[in-house]
């Protein structure tokens, strides 16, 4: 089996060879960090931001949309924390001079031991076969548990440094673990020092009337400031939620594992406006609802978990992550925050303007908590992208590369293909393609032997392939050649329509929420 590192470089250059994600500027060599999506990647990441908002915003009735300016007067980021304490502890090695993160680092050293503890459960499964009960493994296997206690204690200390802003404690914890430079293979580390992620900017013509901006670090500010413009115009009673989609900005120090980690994204979040004392209750009900959410798309209920902060944000009593298991292994996929009254009691503060809601059952006016969740779409992306693509062996010694992707955020939901080139085959191609795409995306396709064709669809990701041969001229049937399971039906024309909307339409798939 491919290494970790083999499948994800796979997974870097087929999003590129089949005009999923392109390196930004590429011309020019690149901008690190930095990514376009090409001509399948925007109808992906459209569909997955459309799931997203019709789970949120459609099918909720207390939950509404808005689309706030990514400019945003500079006190926000004041009140928001982001000016004081929107930093990363940053350290150098001064053999290859590069800069990391610290807590990456150490995180990437937990992560090597935990992948130990993967790798004692696969071995004892193969050894105990179908009798293998891994959670028992787990709890009582001492090589496990001593790996596990080990990993646990270092991100607790992890965690309490950075609480405390002890980073002379991070950096003994780095020359303790023995966590060498990837570059250089030194130990020769500088102290850990913090560093602003906000990009800065400038608002206004001349040098001295302009004002210094930053480009938002996520969307939830927006939704914090406009609290007010709709609770009021929407008539919105507590609880009730804000959503929005858009891009954010961070200088990252570790920009690498491709569109994990970027300096422009994409940010889906949620702000739910909540009574105070309600803040546990709704954190888990939100906790659950997103997971279903991640599971309805069937991408695998191993490969999520959850992992609890220790370290909280600044604005948080309470934060967990829905972690996925990326090429990589498991990383942060999305964030459920319990905010709070932190951010509108800030604004409150900063603005001199009342964030209140008035509680029409307790006649009293509060600042609402929040409950939040927030995840990032490119993410999404390679969550949905990497587990998609997949390398099968085939009955007769052949291999396909396929890339199944939900039917319904496939970019492209059907191919129509006729079987020759001639006789009126294509004639009739064109006119199915006519009635489909009124329907969703599909795209006809002439050239080379059909099963080069099906290939090629495969490994692009679409759900079905039509095809049209000499049958469909005396009886007006085509085939009908499903991807995940390469079987083929032969149907009438008119019910390819019904056959490819009962499995793209969001409806079937947002219903097992
Ligand atoms: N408003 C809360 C907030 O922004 P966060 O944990 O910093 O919380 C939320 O970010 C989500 O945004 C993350 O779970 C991740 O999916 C995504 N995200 C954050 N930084 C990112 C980056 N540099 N590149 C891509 N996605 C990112």
């Amino acid at each position: 089996m491919a290494n970790q590192e083999d499948i994800f470089k796979k997974v870097i250059s087929h999003a590129k060879e089949y005009g999923y994600i392109f390196q930004s500027s590429e011309i020019y060599d690149g901008l690190s960090a930095v990514y376009d999506y090409g001509q399948n990647g925007v109808e992906l990441k459209k569909n997955i931001r459309e799931y997203w908002w019709q789970a949120m915003v459609q099918l909720n009735d207390n939950i509404v949309g808005i689309d706030a300016a990514i400019f945003m007067h500079p006190t926000t980021w004041k009140a928001s924390g982001h000016v004081d304490a929107f930093n990363d502890p940053l350290i150098d090695n001064k053999d290859s001079k590069k800069r990391y993160r610290a807590d990456v680092l150490v995180e990437d050293h937990v992560a090597k031991i935990e992948a130990k503890i993967e790798k004692e459960v696969k071995k004892a499964a193969k050894r105990f076969g179908d009798s293998f009960d891994k959670q028992q493994f787990l709890e009582t296997n001492p090589r496990v548990l001593d790996y596990q206690a080990k990993a646990d204690g270092i991100l607790k200390r992890l965690g309490k440094s950075l609480e405390n802003e002890d980073l002379a404690d991070v950096k003994a914890l780095i020359e303790e673990l023995g966590i060498v430079c990837p570059v250089s293979g030194s130990k020769n580390w500088t102290d850990v020092k913090q560093f602003n992620l906000m990009f800065g900017t400038k608002l206004g013509a001349t040098a001295d009337s302009a004002m210094d901006l930053y480009l938002r670090p996520e969307t939830a500010q927006g939704i914090f400031v406009n609290f007010l413009n709709v609770q009021k115009t929407g008539r919105m009673k507590i609880p009730f939620g804000i959503a929005q989609t858009g891009k954010a900005f961070r200088n990252e120090i570790v920009a690498r594992q491709f569109i994990f980690r970027m300096r422009e994204f994409e940010q889906m979040e949620m702000q739910y406006f909540i009574k105070p004392g309600t803040q546990k209750e709704w954190y888990d009900t939100w906790k659950e609802k997103r997971l279903k959410w991640h599971l309805s798309l069937g991408l695998g209920q191993d490969n999520y978990r959850f992992h609890d902060h220790e370290k909280l944000a600044h604005y948080a009593d309470a934060a967990a992550d829905i972690e996925f298991r990326f090429p990589f292994g498991f990383k942060e996929l999305e964030g459920i925050h319990s905010r709070t009254d932190f951010d509108l009691g800030s604004h409150e503060k900063y603005s001199n303007k009342k964030l209140q809601y008035f509680d029409p059952e307790e006649n009293k006016s509060y600042v609402p908590y929040v409950l939040e969740t927030s995840i990032g779409l490119d993410r999404m992306f390679l969550a949905v992208f990497s587990s998609a693509l997949q390398e099968e062996e085939l009955e007769n010694n052949t291999t396909r590369t396929v890339l199944k992707i939900p039917a319904v955020l496939a970019p492209t939901k059907a191919a129509i293909l006729p079987l020759l080139k001639r006789d009126g085959l294509p004639e009739v191609a064109h006119k199915i393609v006519e009635e489909l795409k009124w329907e969703f995306n599909v795209v006809y396709d002439e050239k080379d032997a059909v099963g080069r064709r099906y290939r090629r669809q495969d490994a692009v990701g679409t759900p079905f392939c039509i095809t049209v041969d000499h049958q469909t001229l005396e009886d007006e049937t085509v085939t009908i050649r499903h991807r995940d399971t390469m079987e083929q039906q032969r149907v009438k024309v008119d019910a390819v329509k019904d056959i490819i909307s009962k499995e793209v339409d969001m409806r079937y798939w947002l219903q097992r929420i």
